[in-house]
């Protein structure tokens, strides 16, 4: 199987002193998608960005906006995230107990809707909402923080996702400790989306580290 893979940097190891450069950059670099983290100090135990930040970001880059909602509850923020330029949403499954109404509603408002897995949640946990998802985000680290080790523990996870899938159009994206290496790793396994924050930002030329990101997916 050949597969296109997009690379979707991740701007919470940009600079956000520039932000909107830091986002120029990226899409100029190569970038598939703008990732997005959106964090509060609750479900995740740390505090990132809002909906005004995005809308602010927006005009720098006409790339879909990636934003991963690490929120909880999830729903009464959804429209915000809407109207400030939001292109594909992904919330948790783990974040409240309505998660077909959190994508039903996703839909409603005209976006792409995922669904994002923490690494001790099963490939189980998704299989009533298939027909309701055009991303599925297996989370490679526990959510939280840039910069953190690749688990490998969710290769199989990805694998088995892959399968679950067939032959619908949903994205498989992953999102954590992505590097050339691990990229490899989870291409092989069936990633076709692929999440990289430090790797991306810490490394130099941004174009030569989405390169080299991308470089990895097997030639077939
Ligand atoms: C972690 C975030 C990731 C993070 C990835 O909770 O969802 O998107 O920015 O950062 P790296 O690529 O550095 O692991
Ligand atoms: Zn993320």
């Amino acid at each position: 199987m050949s597969q296109a893979i997009k690379i979707a940097p991740s701007i919470l190891s940009a600079d956000f002193a520039r932000l909107g450069e830091e986002v120029k950059a990226i899409d100029e670099a190569g970038a598939d998608y703008i990732h997005i983290d959106v964090m509060d100090g609750h479900f995740v135990p740390n505090l990132t960005i809002g909906p005004v930040v995005v809308k602010s970001i927006r005009p720098h880059s006409k790339k879909p906006f990636d934003v991963h909602l690490m929120i909880e509850p999830v729903d009464p923020y959804l429209e915000a995230f809407s109207a400030a330029g939001a292109d594909i949403i992904t919330v948790h499954a783990e974040a409240g107990p309505h998660l077909d109404r959190s994508l039903q509603r996703i839909h409603e408002l005209g976006k792409k809707a995922g669904v994002s897995l923490n690494p001790a949640t099963p490939a189980s946990a998704i299989e009533y909402v298939l027909d309701s998802v055009d991303l599925i985000l297996v989370m490679t680290v526990n959510p939280g923080f840039g910069g953190q080790s690749f688990l490998t523990s969710q290769l199989a996870k990805i694998a088995r996702i892959r399968e679950m899938i067939g032959d619908r159009a949903i994205e498989l994206e992953v999102d954590g400790g992505i590097n050339p290496e691990t990229a490899r790793q989870v291409v092989d396994a069936g990633a076709d989306v692929l999440v990289a924050g430090s790797a991306v930002f810490n490394g130099g030329d941004y174009g030569q580290q989405i390169n080299a990101l991308r470089g990895s997916a097997p030639k077939i």
